[in-house]
């Protein structure tokens, strides 16, 4: 079975290129060596049409044959992305950055922890739908969505489900993988929170739930395959993220360099604080800058004040306010931004915001 649930705008050599930091010709070569199947224009010069699909395959086919640009992949890192407020971008960096580590031929699951599903919609599916409603309306019921984290929790009382019935693959086998979220995840909080009412220890159930994942002793839930487990957390700090904090590695926190408050990030240090306390474990903290503007001086001020207080975990790559990403979420296009627009200046800002977070969590060797 073809793992690949839908189908987007194709790509031109020289996007495929951009996007795996090569040249044209050696897209070329790659396409030949690797066997990959690329659809030509039909009339005309025979131009060849990427699909996304293509362009990750590429990217694995590269990783795993060429050792000069193989990141070497050490331990499964899991982490979270959360910041104590909403419209800091969170979700927007989840979806890309699953796309750049996916682009450099690690192999990541996200996992959509927000029941508002933006990180599933921003990758092309409804969640609203029904399989019957997407029929009628002639779209693929491929785009919906009929199971979600909660089904792959020990326990959940509407039916256990596998890893593999529930992830979606947007972009095919060598993209990112995703575990994708509707309204109806709202229960697992309102399990988890029952549970620690009734004294159970809760708030580790996914720290547990990820340890035997990545042992593959739990045939429900094994990602022994992923290099990432990354978890798209809602604002709210719910019994959801604070279990994710728990099961995490590491918090990626992006700040938005324009609403900015210190309240935030000192808010989140003393969760982090407290959970250390409480669990003798905490993740450790990455600070990713947004909204980003060098020339204002407020700013400026602000980044002292972040790199003063946070200096260990400021990431130096940051990411400016531009208009491309409102405009890639006008239903242009079903795809993240490093997609969308890959020589777009955001796309860069993004790709290098990857590239630095994959050393600093230890996913690849500098
Ligand atoms: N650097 C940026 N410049 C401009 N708009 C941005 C930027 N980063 C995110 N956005 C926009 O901000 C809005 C909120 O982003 P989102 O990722 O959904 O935040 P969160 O998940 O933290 O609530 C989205 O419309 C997104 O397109
Ligand atoms: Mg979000």
């Amino acid at each position: 079975m073809l793992g690949i649930d839908l189908s987007t705008k194709p790509f031109k050599v020289q996007a495929v290129a951009q996007l795996l930091g090569t040249t044209v010709d050696s897209v070329r070569r790659m396409v030949d060596e690797a066997g990959i199947e690329v659809s030509r224009q039909e009339s005309g010069p025979k131009t060849r049409l990427f699909s996304v699909e293509n362009i990750f395959d590429l990217a694995q086919h590269r990783s795993s044959k060429r050792a000069n640009s193989k990141p070497r992949v050490k331990n499964q890192v899991i982490a979270t992305i959360y910041a104590p407020k909403g419209g800091v971008g969170k979700t927007t960096l989840a979806s890309n950055l699953a796309c750049r580590f996916a682009l450099r031929g690690v192999k990541v699951l996200i996992i959509d922890l927000d029941f508002q599903s933006n990180l599933t919609l921003s990758f092309g599916y409804d969640s609203e739908l029904t399989q019957e409603e997407a029929l009628e309306a002639g779209m693929s019921p491929s785009r919906t969505i009929e199971s979600h984290f909660g089904h792959l929790i020990p326990g959940w009382p509407y039916g256990r489900r596998t890893l593999a019935d529930v992830i979606k693959k947007p972009y095919g086998e060598a993209g990112p993988h995703i575990v994708p979220s509707d309204l109806t995840l709202d229960r697992l909080d309102t399990m988890l929170t029952y549970e620690v009412l009734e004294g159970k220890n809760s708030d580790l159930t996914i720290a547990r739930l990820l340890k035997e994942g990545q042992s593959g002793k739990d045939p429900h839930f094994d990602t022994s395959d992923y290099d990432i487990v990354l978890f798209d957390a809602a604002p709210a700090k719910n019994r959801m993220t604070r279990g994710a904090l728990l099961a995490s590695d590491f918090v990626i926190s992006p700040v938005s360099m324009e609403k900015f408050s210190t309240k935030a990030l000192s808010y989140l240090s003393s969760v982090l604080t407290e959970m250390q306390d409480q669990f003798e474990r905490s993740p450790e903290l990455v600070i990713v800058g947004n909204f980003f503007d060098p020339n204002r001086v407020r700013v400026m001020g602000q980044l002292l004040t972040i790199t003063q207080t946070y200096q260990e975990a400021w990431l130096d790559q940051t990411i400016r306010r531009s208009e491309d990403f409102p405009k890639a979420l006008n239903g242009e296009t079903d795809l993240p931004l490093v997609l969308s627009k890959p020589s777009s200046t955001s796309a860069i800002e993004l790709r290098d915001v990857a590239d630095a977070l994959l050393i600093r969590l230890g996913v690849i060797d500098g």
